[in-house]
């Protein structure tokens, strides 16, 4: 993962790389060029896909043909959610379809170690994630396969739903283990952020922060005044 926004952090007087991986579920899908390339030309260098079965989580998304056309036409790094049951079916496939990083969920799979294990081989990091109420003990035995670890701070599914406040501890926590184990990669948070919510999840330890409905739907279209609202506020 390369480039993001460099911000320093008031407090601790320490520079801090700060990547927004903007979600398109909250984007107009219709004009969904015109909006991916704001966020492009505003230096985001990632973008966050949320795949949703109807069946993992109450609501269906996109799937693999959104990941092979956005791969074919943007050099952007794509960050894959997958929100779905049997993720080890079809979690080699989104990186085959182009995905960088394809992020799979404890609670989807009995097979957890060997679907991130096949992500790699397809040649994608993979990434693991976990829902507000799961504990974070059950990452223990992934956190040195990983490339990312992903907080939710909200119950994944929808857009627009506000931050789990619980979920600044989750982070801190998860950055406390990663130390103990001697693990460090990028910690992503989802769900809730925007300019209120930016400033805590950086400063409890977040690298990667996804925002949906505060990039795509702050009701306007001014993407990169969306995009520079939530960057002012770290
Ligand atoms: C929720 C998704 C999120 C969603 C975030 O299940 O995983 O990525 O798009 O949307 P906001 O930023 O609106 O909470
Ligand atoms: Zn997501």
């Amino acid at each position: 993962m390369n480039g993001g926004f460099q911000v320093s952090d008031r407090i601790c007087d320490v520079d801090i790389m700060v990547r927004l991986s903007p979600s398109i579920l909250s984007a107009n899908l219709f004009r969904l060029h015109e909006e991916v390339q704001q966020a492009i030309d505003s230096g985001i260098d990632m973008l966050h896909i949320d795949v949703m079965d109807g069946h993992f989580v109450p609501n269906i998304s996109f799937g693999l043909p959104l990941v092979k056309w956005l791969r074919k036409e943007t050099n952007i790094e794509l960050d894959v959610h997958l929100m779905i049951s049997d993720p080890d079916r079809y979690a080699p496939e989104f990186a085959r379809a182009g995905a960088d990083i394809v992020t799979v969920h404890v609670e989807a799979t009995d097979h957890l170690d060997r679907v991130l294990q096949s992500i790699r081989e397809e040649g994608a990091s993979p990434s693991v994630t976990l829902n507000p109420a799961t504990s974070l003990n059950t990452l223990e035995w992934v956190l040195h396969k990983v490339d990312m670890v992903l907080i939710m701070s909200v119950n994944p599914g929808f857009g627009g739903q506000s931050f789990i406040p619980s979920s600044l501890k989750r982070i801190e926590d998860l950055a406390g283990m990663m130390n103990r184990v001697g693990v460090s990669v990028p910690i992503e948070v989802d769900g809730g952020i925007g300019p209120d919510t930016i400033g805590p999840v950086v400063k409890a330890g977040a690298e990667v922060i996804v925002a949906g409905s505060a990039v795509f739907s702050a009701n306007n279209r001014d993407i990169k005044g969306n995009i520079k609202k939530i960057l002012d506020e770290i």
